[in-house]
């Protein structure tokens, strides 16, 4: 296994062309697609044959079992094909113990009589038509027992058990430190149960020819989902097409996959024709997963000029009963600040709510919240800038692990964001800046999220016309996949981008791991990287061997590609005329990228700096978000037209975990209350006032060959801390319980 040593002294043109198009904002490959609303995503994906649709029904209690089924009328209803419960659904594979995110696995539907929450999936119709298949679904009756449940998050913390196979992390004496400590901070911090809210609901489209089984579905791992899918049915994977080529969002919610996928699949095998089935909204809001409550408690110790010498982030969250998902809100803090005592760690409530999990940044995007609020009260407190007290307590390593960091340039994100935003203008003082009846405030906080690696394949053919073939069994959820790997190809192999095609999104394609934990542009980058070079190298050794190229004799290592043609000095042909002579079929070379074996020895993040400008009405209560800067680092950036817009997208996310977005539970029902996008507000074009995202130029050679990073879930991490911070300048109020809604910042302008 190669080395981060064995990358960094390995050339390659995407970390040496600072000229070419990588970097550059190229616009999306699949842009025409989607804007004009012929990209078919899955639920729209033609079927050889007319398809049959399903309706999912969903329970109506937390806890306890389905007590009756009367399906009768149902199966009556004009167009019916089928009405499945647990009592008559096909047999399926039976669900391991625990899930694990990356383990592929049975996922039964309808599994049994039991109910574990609310909006579980508990019935299917499926009919000719929609509208029959609607109808129809009216008509089934369904009787449920309940149990007694437990579904209010704060009524259980005395239920609070460490996630298995997890012990807090303490360095030095936290509680001595804290105790003897000058300046301290002790708070605690809610952030509410979330949901991801993607424009596309989950969406199957499944037929199949004999045994093998075709599947078009919106997921964000493909090979996960094929295997998983294959194994519920108990079939061989390899009975399983997945293909997942457009998906309207996926922010960890598409980590896995739910009811459509297994029961469109098991329904078309049973009726012998394709069947299609989608998620409600209100089915996506309970019957995916969700990112649950936290409440973190932060104590800050420090001297009297501002070093910190304790720091402890300690977390509550909730999961399901079944699960062991935890929202690690405390691990980021671990890399954070600099700070000899230290304790972090978590705690779990088991509650009869739906299924947790992955969301966007999971663990930074809810503990931000609460830590880069208490650097803002710690500075206050201390009489310093918010951003002298980060740059004073900057560590120089890890300062968990004591490992060097790969680069960390977090104190020129804040400086530069500082510089550009005018961060001199902000007046320490609250409540000082007033314009009509908006109160004006400027917030700042630290962003970080860490960086990954996985595994993955990519292959690039070149055809005789000279266009470059990339396959990838990749996803693309909005991020701008297909985009980079275009580029990746155009910049590798010297072709113009309109050479290049992309095929990802299909399990029959070499393997990568999808997108999720902002992996996703590193990982399959790193192997479509490979893929070109081989393909380099291979093209090269054909046309110094080919006596009818000019290139024939010359030294393999000389060629140049640039324009759709190879040179050695002044000696050149075009490609297509190399490949049509030597290889009419095409020529193709694989890729491949794995962690490096001492990836470990050093202590990788991504990192950025938020300011927030926003007014506060003080007679309302409402807050607008004026001006919005995010300075990052995250490595060589691929294209900054799509980087941009992730960060831009976590950065407004990060308003809306701030100011609106949140779900109640029903203490009797067990259900989400806001169960649609009018109850559930995610920010809209309106409420963002001026957004820029500036990426510092950077270059992570201990990340992969080409120094790359992420930047899909960096965005969000800070941002909300940043517009409270904005809020507490503007008014001098604190909200500690988000989201800061009108009628909680009210009551504390009261409470001033
Ligand atoms: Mo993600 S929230 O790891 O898809």
């Amino acid at each position: 296994m190669s080395s981060v040593s064995d990358w960094e002294a390995t050339s390659n043109p995407v970390k040496e062309n600072r000229a070419g198009n990588i970097g550059k904002a190229v616009d999306r490959y699949e842009g025409p697609l989607k804007v004009t609303g012929t990209a078919p995503y899955a639920y729209e994906v033609e079927p050889p044959s007319p398809p049959a649709y399903g309706v999912l029904l969903s329970a109506s209690i937390a806890h306890g079992r389905i007590s009756n089924v009367d399906t009768a009328a149902a199966e009556a209803s004009p167009g019916v094909h089928l009405v499945w419960t647990y009592k008559n659904v096909p047999a399926q594979g039976p669900r391991p113990a625990r899930y694990d995110f990356f383990t592929p696995s049975p996922r039964p539907a309808l599994e049994s009589e039991r109910v574990h929450f609310f909006g579980q999936q508990v019935a299917i119709v499926v009919a000719d038509t929609l509208e029959n298949a609607q109808a129809a679904a009216a008509l089934v009756k369904l009787s449920f027992e309940t149990e007694p449940q437990s579904v209010i998050f704060h009524d259980h913390f005395d239920e609070a058990v460490q996630p298995p196979g997890e012990s807090d992390t303490e360095i030095g004496d936290f509680e001595a430190a804290f105790a003897a400590a000058p300046v301290k901070i002790d708070d605690n911090w809610r952030t509410p149960l979330q949901n991801h809210c993607q424009m596309e609901p989950c969406a199957t489209t499944a037929w199949w020819e004999g045994e093998q089984l075709t599947v078009h579905t919106s997921v964000q791992m493909v090979r996960f989902a094929q295997s998983s899918l294959a194994e519920t049915l108990m079939i061989p994977h390899k009975s399983v097409r997945l293909l997942t080529r457009y998906v309207g969002g996926g922010f960890g919610g598409k980590g896995s996959f739910y009811e459509d996928l297994v029961l469109a699949s098991l329904a078309a095998r049973e009726l012998g024709r394709p069947v299609k089935v989608a998620f409600s909204r209100q089915q996506m809001m309970h019957g995916t997963v969700h990112r649950p409550a936290t409440e973190v408690r932060v104590r800050l110790g420090a001297t009297a000029e501002g070093k910190l010498t304790a720091m402890s982030l300690m977390t509550t969250t909730h999961c399901d009963r079944r699960g062991n998902f935890t929202e690690h809100a405390s691990n980021f803090a671990r890399s954070l600040y600099a700070a000899p005592n230290r304790l972090t760690g978590h705690q779990l409530v088991r509650l009869d709510l739906p299924v947790a999990s992955a969301m966007r940044a999971p663990g930074e995007a809810s503990g931000t919240l609460s830590l880069e609020v208490a650097m803002d009260e710690l500075a206050e407190k201390l009489g310093m800038d918010p951003v002298e007290l980060r740059i004073l307590n900057e560590p120089p390593t890890d300062p968990e692990t004591g490992k060097p960091f790969s680069i960390r340039q977090l104190v020129r994100c804040m400086r530069e964001g500082a510089q550009l935003f005018g961060w001199d203008r902000r007046n320490p003082k609250p409540g000082q800046v007033r314009q009509g009846r908006w109160l004006i405030g400027f917030g700042m906080a630290a962003a970080i999220r860490g960086n990954f690696l996985l595994p993955a394949k990519c292959s690039f053919t070149v055809d005789a016309e000279g266009v470059i073939t990339v396959k990838q069994g990749m996803t693309d959820i909005g991020t701008g996949t297909y985009t980079v790997l275009a580029q990746i190809a155009a910049e590798t192999l010297g072709v113009p981008l309109g050479d290049v095609r992309v095929e990802i999104g299909d399990s029959e394609l070499p393997p990568a791991p999808g997108s999720g934990g902002q992996f996703g542009a590193a990982t399959a980058g790193s192997a479509a990287l490979d893929a070109g070079m081989n393909l380099r190298k291979a093209i090269a050794e054909i046309a110094v061997a080919d006596l009818a190229s000019p290139l024939f004799g010359g030294p393999s290592e000389d060629i140049t590609f640039q324009d759709g043609v190879i040179a050695i000095s002044n000696r050149s042909e075009r490609l297509s005329d190399l490949i049509r002579r030597n290889r009419p079929e095409g020529l193709t070379a694989e890729g491949e990228i794995r962690p490096a074996a001492d990836a470990g020895k050093w202590s990788s993040h991504t990192y950025g700096a938020h300011y927030v400008e926003v007014a506060v009405d003080t007679v309302t209560g409402e807050v607008r978000t004026r001006r919005m800067l995010g300075v990052f680092a995250a490595g060589r950036i691929l294209n900054w037209k799509t980087a941009r817009s992730q960060l831009t997208g976590g950065m407004i996310w990060g308003v809306g975990s701030a100011l609106t977005e949140g779900n109640s539970v029903d203490p009797h029902y067990g259900s989400l209350i806001n169960q649609d996008l009018a109850g559930y507000l995610v920010p809209v074009q309106a409420d963002i006032g001026e957004i820029e995202a500036i990426m510092l130029d950077e270059v992570d050679d201990k990340a992969n060959p080409m120094g790359i990073k992420g930047v899909g879930e960096l965005g969000i991490s800070g941002a909300g801390a940043a517009v409270a911070n904005a809020i507490y300048n503007a008014c001098g109020a604190r909200v500690r319980d988000y989201p800061i809604t009108p009628d909680k910042l009210l009551a504390a302008l009261e409470a001033l």
